[in-house]
């Protein structure tokens, strides 16, 4: 019996340790993620606007390539070397992705229209 509490409380003391790991570090100035890409991304997108536009939204690289490109065409935001547009874009893609988990689950077949 002794064990197994030891045990029970090794486990959630790792639950609370993984937790908080996984906790994502903020940018207090900004509230980006810190992250690789996170500098540039501070230095190039917080400029016109607050950061609260990037946190806000989320999308795979090619929607944030599409908002990019829409703002340089529109909005007056400047053109981006090669290598400072992929640290951009992998910064957005892997940081402010469509989050799965907070899609509502498929509608079941005899919800959907004929
Ligand atoms: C030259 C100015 C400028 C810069 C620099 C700029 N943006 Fe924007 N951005 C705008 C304007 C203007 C809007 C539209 C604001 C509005 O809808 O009122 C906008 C809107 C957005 C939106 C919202 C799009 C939507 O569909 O609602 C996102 C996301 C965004 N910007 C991300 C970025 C990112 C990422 C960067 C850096 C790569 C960046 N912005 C740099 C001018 C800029």
């Amino acid at each position: 019996m002794k064990n197994l509490k030891k045990i029970a409380l090794l486990t959630a003391s790792f639950t609370i340790l993984s937790l908080n790991i996984n906790a994502k570090e903020i940018d207090k100035e900004t509230g980006l993620i810190v992250a690789p890409g996170m500098e540039i991304v501070k230095a190039n997108c917080t400029v016109c606007h607050s950061a609260k536009f990037i946190t806000l939204q989320k999308g795979d690289r090619d929607t944030w390539l599409s908002m990019i490109r829409w703002m340089q065409d529109t909005q007056g935001l400047w053109k981006f070397d090669d290598k400072t547009e992929d640290i951009i874009l992998t910064y957005l893609e892997k940081n402010y992705a469509p989050n799965q988990a907070s899609r509502r689950p498929n509608l079941s077949k005899d919800k959907l229209p004929k």
